[in-house]
């Protein structure tokens, strides 16, 4: 449990350890840009949020969501691709599998639950908003160590195509999830 605890809060250094530059008005396109500096995936951050630019109206708040949003696709997505893979799969790898489904769907679960909290932000007002503010960041950093579970699940295993294609895409999602989780800890300087 507090080595569980520590990897959440050393996950959560690690994802924040681009400095919290606040997102500043200009045009649409421009304002995502400059939030997505405070990523430590700018370029991945960029490019997954421009095309949406007319929905986040230089909002920091409309911002995260949108990268939340983004994220919980992304982990569903890989979390059905690993799904399937583990039919095909038997003993250890099987097993590698099958917990890192599982964690990957915590994962969505804990995504979910932040884009819930930030959906919640519109109406909140006094201590709500940093209260919300504070769950989203949780659920956020919970999200990333489940994924970083579901790569550690596959260290006893050997070389496999398999294996590698998961932590290939695991990666990936780790970078959007970093991402939003920075967007969202940069609401707590934004109010
Ligand atoms: C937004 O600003 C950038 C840089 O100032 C500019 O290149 C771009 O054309 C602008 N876009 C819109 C839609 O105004
Ligand atoms: C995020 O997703 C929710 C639920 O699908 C939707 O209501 C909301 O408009 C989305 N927000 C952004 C900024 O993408």
């Amino acid at each position: 449990m507090a080595a569980k605890k520590l990897a959440f809060f050393l996950v959560s250094l690690a994802a924040v350890a681009a400095a919290p530059a606040s997102c500043e008005e200009g045009n649409s396109t421009e304002f995502i840009r400059r939030c997505c500096e405070a990523t430590r995936y700018p370029r991945l951050c960029f490019n997954s949020m421009a095309g949406y630019a007319s929905l986040v109206q230089g909002s920091p708040v409309q911002v995260a969501q949108l990268a939340t949003n983004l994220t919980l696709g992304r982990i569903s997505g890989v979390a059905s691709r690993v799904e399937l893979l583990r039919h095909g799969a038997s003993g250890r790898k099987a097993a590698a599998l099958s917990d890192c489904a599982e964690a990957l769907g915590d994962a969505a679960d804990q995504a979910q639950r932040t884009a819930a909290e930030l959906a919640g932000l519109g109406a909140a007002v006094g201590p709500e908003v940093a209260w919300r503010v504070s769950n989203a960041q949780t659920w956020m950093s919970a999200a990333l160590t489940n994924e970083e579970t579901c790569t550690d699940g596959f260290e006893r295993v050997g070389p496999w195509p398999i294996k590698a294609e998961v932590c290939r895409r695991v990666r990936r999602v780790k970078h959007f999830t970093s991402n939003a989780l920075a967007l969202v800890n940069n609401l707590v300087a934004t109010h």
